[in-house]
């Protein structure tokens, strides 16, 4: 029997793409200073402020390192974050945010993965009370870990109940590039124009070997972190590479062209779900990521040619991701594959 295939597992499978490897191989002439005195750095900086207006950024290797570092640069040691029960930083970050940042994460459960203002609200509590951990940040993932997409209207919603009650929008933006493409909206529609505090950038799941970016839109808010981000082992000594790739993706339009190839794919892997009698897609498919319900026969037949995670196993619903490397043809041979597997 042959290997099962993974491209549908996670847009983490995917590879490089070839313009960011050349990037690489362009930053390694001789020598440059370490730890981020380099002009590939410089120039990250200046074009995140492009991107973004008056922000301050710091690359970094991970989205796990770029959310837990974030946190612990704005959090004390008695304050909480809350966010969706289905948040990276709850469920797949093996409790970083808690051990590194030191933080209480207050999840709340959601319909779709978002937070709402109301959501927000119910865990408003305590305040002031000596016995009770002080909410402090408000922490939201665009698109959701569920493939939905919060729209700007959403965000400004948030934040204006995060900033009256004295938090901050922290924002996980692993595929925040596929809600903007997906919304047809600039970076900064989704972020800056709307009260984000701090957010976590992706580049890696749109094909670069390995970066992120924190960026902080209250420069005041960055002060320390410096040194959250060396105490938090993110401080890369060869730096150069890191900003070379994250500026490869954004100095130009190879994130919309990534993400917009991505989201592409799954509409048009989320049709042929749609189509497919039996199976049904189980959230709003917003940006990358397809969610569909299958009968669990279907889901065992499907696993015989695919690797792919069950998201929830009581209802039956899988996980399905596309990426920048997903091609037509794969969506037509899933598509068939799925047909199979339903008994048509
Ligand atoms: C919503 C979200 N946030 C953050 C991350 C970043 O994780 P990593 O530390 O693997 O780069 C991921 C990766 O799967 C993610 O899906």
């Amino acid at each position: 029997m042959t290997a099962p295939l993974t491209l549908f597992a996670s847009d983490n499978y995917a590879g490089v793409h070839p313009a960011v490897l050349e990037a690489v191989a362009a930053a390694n002439a001789g020598w440059a200073r370490a730890y981020g005195d380099d002009e590939w750095t410089d120039r990250l900086r200046e074009k995140l402020r492009e991107l973004f207006g008056d922000v301050e950024a710091f690359p970094v290797f991970n989205g796990t390192g770029g959310n837990v570092t974030a946190l612990s640069a704005v959090l004390r040691p008695y304050e909480a974050v809350i966010c969706p029960e289905t948040a990276h930083i709850n469920v797949d970050e093996c409790g970083a945010p808690e051990r590194i940042a030191g933080a209480k994460l207050v999840d709340v459960p959601t319909a779709d993965g978002k937070l709402t203002p109301e959501l927000l609200r119910s865990r408003l509590t305590g305040f002031g009370d000596q016995h009770h951990v002080q909410a402090r940040v408000a922490s939201i993932s665009q698109s959701t870990e569920l493939g939905t997409v919060y729209t700007p209207g959403e965000i400004s919603a948030l934040a204006r109940t995060a900033h009256e009650a004295g938090l901050l929008l922290q924002m996980d933006g692993a595929r925040l590039v596929n809600a903007a493409e997906a919304l047809g909206l600039e970076l900064r529609e989704l972020t800056s124009d709307c009260g984000v505090d701090v957010l976590t950038l992706g580049g890696t799941k749109s094909g670069l070997l390995g970066a992120e970016a924190v960026v902080f839109f209250r420069p005041e808010l960055a002060a320390g972190y410096l040194y959250a981000r060396k105490q938090g082992t993110q401080l890369a000594s060869k730096m150069r590479f890191i900003s070379a790739q994250l500026l490869c993706l954004f100095e130009g339009d190879l994130w919309r062209e990534t993400a917009g190839h991505a989201n592409a794919m799954a509409r048009r892997l989320g049709d042929a779900v749609a189509a497919t009698p039996g199976a049904e897609l189980a959230y709003p498919l917003q940006a990358n990521a397809v969610f569909a319900a299958l009968p669990p026969a279907a889901i065992e037949r499907l696993h015989e040619r695919y690797h792919f995670y069950v998201w929830d196993e009581d209802a039956g619903v899988v996980r399905l991701m596309c990426s920048w490397q997903t091609t037509p043809a794969d969506i037509e041979e899933l598509a068939g594959a799925l047909a199979e597997a339903m008994g048509g």
